[in-house]
Formats: structure tokens, sequence, C-alpha cells
């Protein structure tokens, strides 16, 4: 067998299209006014500088205004708590990314405590991790909101399904976590202390790994049948590859993401739509 290939790149551009007329919708019901991401990116690193040219490209793209601020490496924690204070205040904001991973004199809890949570589209504060964790409606992070629409896509049921999540990061692991149960899904985390990963894993209907560790999902830790969902994004000497090894993985699985061009592309786009929901969330 070889599994259906979920195209991330094809969904993503839909949904730019669906923000996009929302950007067209929510400027003429507002009289001109656009919607604006503010992105902050500390350092130099290069993976980042890529990530986050990409994010204001597309924020535009989609007719929404790109603010950036770029500071360097050895920025005091206090200038930029002093930056997401005055991104706080500022009215032509709605939303703060501020890109990780941070410098290391800089305390990346205090950081995104610092940011608002009506402009938090990363959904990391704890008030917006709190209310998905109630299963009320805030903003969500954006992987974990992307991962949801590829298996919307793919057509997986996950009403009633097994699904096991490798990783329990607060970008991706805990929140998809608790996405899957507010749609019904019997949910199990596994990370670095789970004892038989291979047992969990091949119980799995739905299968998600996003532990950073380059091939890790084999054939055998996977479900005849099962959607499987690479959130992995991993530099190696052969290129970019995913924490599932592709090939053997979809000899067994029924839908499987490719890496790059799975759950990549769909980051952005989710984080365009949680922008454009604070916006219209914004009080008038
Ligand atoms: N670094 C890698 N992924 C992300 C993300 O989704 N948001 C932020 N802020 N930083 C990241």
């Amino acid at each position: 067998m070889s599994a259906r290939v979920i195209d991330g790149t094809a969904v993503a551009a839909g949904v730019r299209e669906r923000v996009a007329e929302g950007v067209r919708e929510f400027v003429e019901a507002r009289g001109g006014d656009v919607p604006g991401l503010a992105t902050v990116l500390v350092g130099d690193d290069p993976a980042s500088q890529v990530y986050v040219a990409s994010k204001r490209r597309q924020t535009e793209e989609v007719g929404m205004r790109s603010i950036h601020h770029g500071l360097g490496t050895a920025t005091p924690q206090d200038e930029l708590l002093e930056l997401i204070a005055s991104l706080n205040d500022d009215e032509t904001v709605d939303g703060i990314l501020v890109q990780l991973p941070l410098p290391e004199q800089i305390d990346q809890d205090a950081v995104i405590a610092a940011i608002d949570p009506a402009k938090d589209v990363d959904g990391l504060t704890a008030a917006n991790a709190g209310l998905l964790a109630q299963g009320r409606p805030g903003l969500v992070p954006c992987t974990p909101r992307g991962v949801l629409e590829l298996l919307r896509h793919a057509g997986t049921e996950i009403d009633g399904a097994e699904a096991v999540v490798l990783g329990r990061s607060i970008l991706v692991g805990r929140p998809l976590a608790a996405l899957l149960l507010g749609a019904d899904a019997t949910v199990t985390v596994c990370h670095s202390h789970t004892r038989d990963l291979t047992a969990v894993c091949s119980r799995a209907d739905i299968l998600v790994a996003a532990v950073g560790s380059p091939r890790l999902v084999g054939a055998e830790m996977i479900k005849p049948g099962a959607t499987v969902i690479d959130v992995g994004t991993n530099r190696t000497d052969d290129g970019l590859v995913g924490d599932v090894d592709f090939e053997p993985a979809s000899e067994v699985a029924d839908a499987i993401t490719p890496v790059p061009g799975g759950v990549g592309p769909m980051t952005i786009a989710m984080l365009l739509a949680n922008t454009l929901q604070a916006a219209s969330e914004r009080p008038l």
C-alpha cells in the first residue's frame, strides 16, 4: 500500500485565499482600516531570518500590514519588554509575533507573558493556553491549528479516534493534544520518558510527530491505515527531513504529510488567519 500524500502547500494556499477574502471584507467594513502584524526577531539565526521573511511577505500578500523590528543578538531583556509594551499600546498592531528561540540572556517566559493576550497570534500566553486547555475560544497556536486543518482536509475522522502526539512543547505538542481532545479524540502524549514508544504509537489512528528527531518514527510504529502528520523539520546532511521515515511509513499509513510541503506551509497560513481573527475581535 502506498499512502495518500497530504499536500500542505495546496491546503495552505487555500487558507491564504480565504484569509485574503476575509481581509478585503474587514477593510471594507472598517472603512479602510487594515489588519497589522508586528514581527520581532532578536539576533541573526539564519533559519529564523528565513521564517520571519516569509511571514512578512505572506502578510502583505493577503493584504495586511507587516511591521518588523529586528534587534541585535545582545539586546537586553528590558529593551525587548519595552518594545512589546509599545506594540501592545499601538492601535495599528493587531498581532505580535516574537520569533523563537530567543538569545540566552532573555527569559522566554517573561517575554511571552508581556504580550497582550488579545494580540497573541502565536497563542502562547498563559491566558490563551488556559482557554484552549478549558476548551474555550481564544487564539490557538499556529502549527497545531494547521495540523487540525490538514486532518480535516485528509478526511480523517477525529471523533473517537486514538490520537498519539509525540512531543510536549508549548508551541506544538501540548496545544495539539488539547485541540484533538476538543475534537473528541482519545489523546495520548508521548515524550522522552515514555517507556515503550512503539507500543503506544502503533495504537494510533492519528499519529503526530513533533519531537525534532530525524526519522524517529519507522513503519513498525505505525498502525496500518493510520493518518501520520510529521511536524519535524530537521536539517541534516541529507537536507531537510522530518521526524518520520517517510518511505517505509507510507507503505503502512493511509495518509501522510511530506517534509517539506506538509505541515510547514500551514504554520504561516494559520498565523495569517490568527491575525485576521485578532483584528476582527478588536473592539471598535
Ligand atoms: N519558532 C519556530 N516556530 C515558531 C512559531 O510558530 N512561532 C514563533 N514565535 N517562533 C517560532
